[in-house]
């Protein structure tokens, strides 16, 4: 959440020549040094398995920002100026020698900053690799200053409830909490913080953002692409996993939270975790009515023909692993007692599109005559967090003409329109935050916890009884027929996002 920072920084990443390090965090580095926000004091050492000479590794590098970077291909005399600072070790990161040298390295490039050196050791490496790297650099007393070293974990933390809570108490003992990030990147995208803006800078919404004017709230996070060359991880994992217990509960977390006291680091993550907590337990025996599941068949995006998610790389011909999910929760608090939460969440659906829709409840008597009103419609707020970052209310108005006639219409902020200037990648604000100790967007150990705690019941509903009717949506549709259902069964439909005004809803003349 801050802008810049000063003091001398050497990033470590682990994992350096993998998949992450080439598309998101490089890339966002290198935007980071073109804006001028690094300290000028900066290095980053690439740690991994692989034997490569320094200027292999700035290659490689180079060759992900030209593909990558939102600021399209590299361009000489920059390049050269942030390459000189990129350096690599090649490390086993079972071998204790390694870390020696590594520890040995980062002390010289100390020495030649003039001040005090923050290190920031980022794991883009599988989770398997988290123990294993943190307790080798606590043997090499590269954690040991608590107040400038701490380190980046990655999605997932844990697979479940069990394994996350082993985890954390691992590093815990390790480490202070303070020096572990775990990064959920949807918190560094510019429309989710707008969240917190967008309630907590301005009067008029508070007071109605709440169960006496919000109906229900349904948050999307839907994906056109299918799980790419990602098979041999996903087909482990799913959408709830993979999706739901991170991305969605963050998002809705924002959304249901009280305002903080300060933006704080431990005061918002308190406020978050308080929601989480408040989430009712989904029962067993209720996950089949609150839970939907869903697995892509084949079918088309546009003019694509696409395949079925089994018959995708790396992934079980008979996989019962869900792609989609979909699920209702209520949140028992003063705020929020009886308003529905729908996340819905899957890949290969119609349209990339994620958003927040708060339905506001109808108008307690409809003074206007049926005929006037053809296409009711009650107020809607809709928060676009992408592609199309916006914020829009829809409300009824007078039709031009003699007689009275009501139309939906909308009032719509644009991110681009009014501020017009490109929109960080989540990785830069992040990444800036870690540099700068500012841990607020990251996840704290309770919250992860909790937050698997809220989706361990349909975990384990689900492995219990595999299901029977997989592939059970069409590649390009909007889901299972179930999810449809799920707010049937209320008397409510989900909202189908629009990507632009133009697209704008279509209504009877
Ligand atoms: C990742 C998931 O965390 O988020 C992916 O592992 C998913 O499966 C991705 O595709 C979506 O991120 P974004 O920023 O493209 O919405």
């Amino acid at each position: 959440m801050n802008n810049s920072t000063s003091h001398p920084c050497v990033i470590t990443v682990f994992g350096a020549g993998g998949d992450l390090t080439h598309r998101k965090i490089v890339p966002a580095i290198y935007n980071l040094f073109l804006e001028g926000t690094l300290p000028e004091s900066f290095a980053l050492l690439g740690v991994d398995r692989l034997d490569m000479s320094d200027q292999q590794f700035r290659d490689h590098l180079r060759d992900g920002v030209d593909q990558f970077s939102r600021r399209g291909p590299t361009q000489s005399d920059q390049w050269s100026a942030f390459a000189a600072r990129l350096g690599y070790l090649a490390a086993d990161f079972h071998d204790a020698a390694a870390f020696q040298r590594l520890a040995a390295l980062l002390a010289t490039r100390d020495k030649a900053f003039a001040a005090p050196t923050e290190h920031v050791f980022y794991l883009a490496t599988p989770p398997t690799m988290i123990e294993p790297i943190v307790r080798q650099l606590c043997g090499a007393k590269l954690l040991a200053d608590a107040a400038q070293t701490r380190f980046v974990v990655e999605k997932p933390f844990g697979r479940d409830l069990a394994s996350a809570t082993e985890l954390n108490g691992i590093l815990t003992a390790l480490v202070a909490e303070r020096q572990i990030y775990r990064i959920d990147h949807y918190m560094g995208k510019e429309t989710v913080q707008n969240i917190l803006a967008f309630r907590f800078a301005n009067s008029i919404f508070e007071p109605i953002w709440n169960r006496r004017y919000i109906d229900h709230v349904q948050i999307t996070v839907a994906e056109t692409v299918g799980v790419e060359h990602r098979g041999g991880y996903y087909d482990h994992s799913g959408a709830v996993r993979d999706m739901l217990q991170s991305h969605l509960l963050r998002v809705m977390t924002l959304v249901a939270m009280e305002p903080p006291v300060s933006f704080k680091a431990d005061e918002v993550r308190n406020k978050t975790v308080d929601v989480l907590r408040a989430i009712r337990p989904i029962a067993r025996e209720e996950i089949d009515r609150l839970a939907v599941r869903g697995q892509y068949g084949a079918g088309k995006l546009d003019t694509e023909d696409v395949v079925a998610y089994r018959s995708e790389p790396d992934v079980d011909r008979n996989s019962t692993t869900e792609t989609y999910a979909a699920v209702k929760l209520l949140v028992d608090n003063w705020r929020w007692q009886d308003v529905p939460f729908y996340l819905r969440t899957g890949k290969r659906l119609k349209r990339r599109e994620s958003e927040i829709v708060a339905q506001f409840r109808p108008v307690p008597h409809r003074s206007f005559p049926d005929s006037a009103v053809p296409w009711w419609q009650p107020n809607r707020l809709t928060i676009g967090i992408q592609p199309d970052e916006s914020i829009e209310l829809t409300f009824q108005a007078k039709k031009p003409g003699s007689v009275m006639e009501l139309r939906p219409v909308d009032m719509r902020f644009s991110y681009r329109e009014a501020f017009n200037v490109p929109v960080p990648e989540a990785y830069e604000t992040l990444l800036l935050d870690v540099m700068r100790g500012d841990a607020t967007l990251f996840m704290r150990a309770d919250q992860v916890e909790i937050a698997w705690a809220v989706v361990q019941p349909i975990l384990d509903q689900w492995a219990q009884q595999p299901p029977t009717e997989f592939p059970n949506y069409a590649s390009g549709l909007w889901g299972p027929a179930a999810a449809d259902k799920l707010l049937a069964d209320d008397g409510r439909s989900w909202h189908e996002p629009v990507t632009a005004p133009a697209a704008a809803l279509e209504r009877p003349e």
